[in-house]
């Protein structure tokens, strides 16, 4: 079976300052270029962090996160799983989004992702992540 998926995983900070506004701009952005180079994922924004699943050919991959890290809209950015699969997750996603925000989504699984996942001395296990992030792959239907 072949493993040409390439996943990658981080975190960061979002600038104190951010708005919806920005967000949106991130998301249209993402969702042109994401298209165009066969990446899919999930944005998820939760109390001042970004947490983000990239997939697709890992060049492509690797390149767009060089271009987050010095996005002035976050920083402290931590890769937390870098992995190749036989699937994407996200298929139909250029780049869903995921509102960690809203009440109504903040869901055990999102508060024990990002409790994991923003304490660099934690070490979360991949397997975890992985898991975790497979949990809001129903979800992701439903986000536009
Ligand atoms: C948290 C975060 C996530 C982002 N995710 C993506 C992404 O998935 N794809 C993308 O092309 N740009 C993404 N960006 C935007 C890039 O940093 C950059 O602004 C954009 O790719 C530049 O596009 P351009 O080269 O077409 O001007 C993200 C930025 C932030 C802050």
């Amino acid at each position: 079976m072949s493993t040409n998926v390439f996943h990658l995983v981080y975190i960061s900070e979002a600038v104190e300052d951010i708005s919806y506004t920005d967000i949106h701009d991130i998301l249209n952005v993402s969702r042109k270029n994401n298209a165009m180079e066969n990446i899919t994922g999930i944005l998820i924004f939760r109390e001042g962090y970004f947490f983000q699943v990239l997939e697709g050919p890992e060049a492509a991959v690797r390149k767009v996160l060089g271009k987050i890290i010095i996005d002035d809209r976050n920083y402290n950015l931590r890769v937390l799983l870098e992995t190749s699969d036989h699937s994407r997750l996200f298929e139909n996603w250029s780049m869903a989004f995921y509102d960690g925000d809203i009440s109504s989504n903040n869901t055990e699984d999102l508060v024990n992702l990002f409790e994991l996942c923003v304490d660099p001395a934690k070490r979360t296990p991949r397997p975890l992540i992985m898991s975790m992030v497979k949990k809001f792959r129903s979800t992701a239907r439903e986000l536009r």
